[in-house]
């Protein structure tokens, strides 16, 4: 069993921790956050799927090193729990337990529980301390890290957040032997966005990896999950606030949040990553459009997600092209009304850009929904 444990340092202007990426890390948990951190007073929040799995083991681990457990709270699995109602439901929990500022919440599962926990901790008696251990390949490579945290609303997807960095992140990627692979695959479109943002080399390394690191080849993981998350702890330690460059990690966002809204949120018609994996290719169409990007390059990255089995295009033709236009118009990168997007010069190219004429938008989507 491969063991390797490989450690990133993210540092923001008030605030540094350590991401770990190796195997069985939910079994080591106690003894590494008490390395981290020292004897805590530790509360888990998960899932129902990732407590069927997880939770005990950890409990256990916990327990081992000497850290006090506050009873754990299991939600329902699924992105509709980034609500108001199931924050508000946490939060009775919280209180229940009789959560103080010595509390230090774990979010074990995947970038739903995450980012609602770490929202939770946000607001909880103005901040408590959070760790993410990432149970997902989406939520290893990208959401478990950084501080973004939030819920949807009926004003967009994560319209309503902070930026509220954890203390520790432990990716244990023995975790993802249990994914399902459609899961496996979603997250797989946040990591193939590394490449495609601004390291060509990285997005040939995927073409020839893809398979290895999606079948559960020890090594190709581990690299992936490294490589994704010292792109993004740069890119954060630069804007934390994602003032510029850290928008670039939004690469398909905008489209593919649209597309999940009018969605409705529902994860069996539509997974996060798929709906990024589509707004990536429609984020390189645009780009050929607008003459920005050689038709070539596009072509690669299609043929790449094809091969690797990631959605270019929604399987439903319902999609309505106002409410789609008037989702992408809530995106928080908009201003004044204009849209701000991720475009590209080709792979490796990606660069942001405000203002955005509408038109060559809404002819894609015209496109992509009624094709
Ligand atoms: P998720 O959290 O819904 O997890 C996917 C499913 O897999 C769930 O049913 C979960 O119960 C199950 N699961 C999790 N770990 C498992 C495991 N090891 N074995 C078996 N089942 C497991 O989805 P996700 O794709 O991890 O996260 C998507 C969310 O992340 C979206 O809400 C998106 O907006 C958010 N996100 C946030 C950021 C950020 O920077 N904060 C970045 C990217 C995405
Ligand atoms: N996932 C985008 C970001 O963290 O900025």
């Amino acid at each position: 069993m491969n063991h390797a444990l490989v450690p990133i340092a993210l540092k923001t202007p008030d605030r540094a921790y350590t991401i770990l990426i190796g195997e069985a890390l939910i079994a080591q948990a106690g003894a590494l956050i008490a390395q981290e951190c020292g004897p805590k007073r530790l509360l888990i929040v998960t899932d129902e799927n990732v407590a069927g799995f997880y939770l005990a083991p950890l409990e256990s681990s916990l327990k081992e090193a000497g850290h006090t457990l506050l009873p754990s709270i299991v939600l329902p699995a699924g992105e509709k729990i980034k609500s108001f109602d199931f924050l508000q439901e946490l939060m009775a929990r919280l209180f229940d337990r009789a959560v103080d500022r010595g509390v230090t919440l774990i979010a074990l599962g995947g970038g739903v529980i995450g980012d609602l926990t770490g929202f939770a901790a946000s607001i909880t008696l103005r901040g408590i301390d959070f760790i993410q251990i990432p149970t997902t390949l989406l939520a290893q490579v990208d959401s478990s890290v950084g501080g973004k945290t939030g819920i949807n609303s009926a004003f967009g997807k994560n319209t309503i957040g902070t930026f509220y960095q954890p203390r520790l992140v432990l990716a244990d990627t023995k975790a993802l032997e249990t994914l399902p692979r459609r899961q496996l695959l979603a997250g797989y479109a946040e990591v193939v966005k590394y490449g495609l943002i601004q390291d060509a080399a990285f997005f040939a390394w995927c073409s020839e990896n893809a398979h290895a690191l999606l079948a559960g080849e020890g090594a190709a993981r581990i690299t992936a999950i490294q490589k994704s998350c010292a792109y993004k702890a740069a890119l954060v330690a630069q804007d934390e606030r994602e003032a510029g460059s850290r928008a670039l990690l939004n690469l398909g966002h905008t489209f593919g949040h649209a597309l999940e809204a009018e969605a409705g949120y529902d994860n069996e018609a539509l997974l996060h990553g798929e709906a990024v994996a589509i707004g990536t290719i429609m984020a390189f169409d645009l780009s050929v459009a607008m003459g920005l990007s050689p038709a070539a390059e596009a072509h690669a990255v299609r043929e790449h997600f094809m091969q690797a089995g990631l959605p270019t295009a929604p399987a439903a033709k319902t999609y309505d092209v106002d409410q789609l236009m008037a989702f992408m118009a809530q995106d928080k990168k908009a201003k004044a009304g204009q849209l701000t997007l991720i475009l590209t010069r080709g792979i490796g190219k990606a660069f942001v850009t405000a203002n955005v004429d509408p038109a060559p938008v809404r002819a894609l989507w015209e496109q992509v929904v009624k094709s």
